[in-house]
């Protein structure tokens, strides 16, 4: 006997990405017109942003006449872990949370990734809004759905696709960024302009510093292009069935030389290595001129950012760990390629990567 359960759903996952400066005030009146449809708030935040944003909002949510509680999680990539939301899930339980809760996500990837994947599970699901404190953050991390947690294998292994009912990207809170962490965003904004929006690599060309400097205009460019970029691709394939994969460009050997790094690399620095050594392979295949890989390289510098491979990574680990990609298919390492500035390689219908041998990329790597 089958008892067929039919279940087709039509979703709408649509929200707002509000780009401006000094949002508490806005996220206070979107919660009073009932963005998240709740009344008690579980603010997620870390040790330094806590005292820089965090305890803030959670205050003007406490004035605002609303119930919240404030969590703090220790900062570092080294947090985004399953004992840390186990951590933050058992602590909103002891709290007397259940479903009738949203969770406030205020701070960079590590945040926003660890909350918005504990918001999905937490009772089986409860909604939740992103507060992006950090231009990684703003660039990436909030946006697009993703949550996840680390793993002492690899990094993103475990989570959710989740969107969230609202992200605010607050540019005002990049002013108190060390210079690290702005050249760590830097990372997937110029990923972004490689692999998807030419106007945005050469506006970085010419105004890279404007970004250090908190230029007002030039970080509102690249905070709005950075989420044109995102947005044209995950609208078309927000769980990554083809095309989102495009967004994973410089991640292959990223990812990898971060975990093996142990995190002393931040994710950008990472992602940096990786977008050099995606280029330097692309050079090798025609597909990007040796001119413009080394434009590519010239602009990460530039903005801060490595384009070696730091001394003390042990190579050989290095090359074992990019099977840990979740691009791997059938056991084969598979890579996103830029075309020239501003496109990817395409190599069939609705397929952005291409198979890679092993000897292939570990030259690569030896290079760097
Ligand atoms: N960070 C890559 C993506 O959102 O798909």
């Amino acid at each position: 006997m089958v008892f067929n359960c039919v279940l087709k759903r039509v979703v709408d996952d649509s929200y707002d990405i509000e780009i401006g400066h000094s949002l508490q005030d806005k996220l206070i009146a979107d919660l009073k017109n009932g963005l998240t449809g709740k009344k008690k708030f579980a603010v997620v935040t870390d040790s330094i942003v806590e005292g820089l944003y965090g305890r803030d909002i959670y205050e003007r949510i406490l004035a605002a006449g609303f119930k919240a509680d404030l969590f703090v999680i220790p900062e570092g990539e080294k947090s985004k872990t399953r004992a840390m939301k186990e951590f933050l899930e058992d602590s909103m339980l002891e709290k007397g949370y259940r479903r009738d809760c949203a969770v406030i996500a205020v701070g960079g990837g590590v945040v926003t990734d660890l909350a918005g994947f504990a918001a999905g599970t937490f009772g089986r699901g409860v909604p939740f809004v992103n507060y992006a404190t950090t231009l990684l953050a703003a660039a990436d991390a909030s946006v697009g759905g993703k949550t996840a947690v680390d793993t002492p294998l690899a990094t993103n292994l475990i989570g959710l696709f989740n969107q969230p009912d609202k992200v605010y990207l607050d540019i005002d809170t990049w002013k108190t960024l060390p210079r690290v962490q702005i050249s760590s965003g830097l990372a997937e904004t110029i990923k972004h302009g490689c692999l998807g929006d030419k106007e945005l690599f050469e506006f970085l060309e010419n105004n890279v510093e404007k970004i250090f400097e908190g230029d007002v205009a030039a970080c509102e460019y690249i905070a709005e292009h950075n989420c044109a970029v995102k947005y044209k691709v995950v609208m078309q394939d927000e769980r990554e069935s083809g095309l989102r994969e495009v967004l994973n460009l410089g991640h292959t050997v990223g990812r990898a030389v971060e975990t093996v790094s142990d995190y002393r690399l931040y994710h950008g620095e990472a992602v940096a290595i990786g977008t050099a050594a995606q280029a330097r392979l692309g050079e090798k295949y025609g597909f990007i001129s040796r001119d413009n890989r080394e434009r590519v390289e010239k602009l990460l510098e530039r903005a801060g950012l490595p384009v070696r491979i730091p001394d003390y990574i042990n190579k050989q680990e290095l090359v074992k760990k990019l099977y840990t990609d979740k691009k791997v298919r059938d056991g084969k390492l598979r890579f996103v390629f830029q075309k020239e500035i501003g496109e990817v390689v395409q190599f069939g219908e609705n397929s952005f990567a291409k198979e890679i041998a092993e000897d292939e990329i570990a030259a690569v790597i030896a290079e760097m």
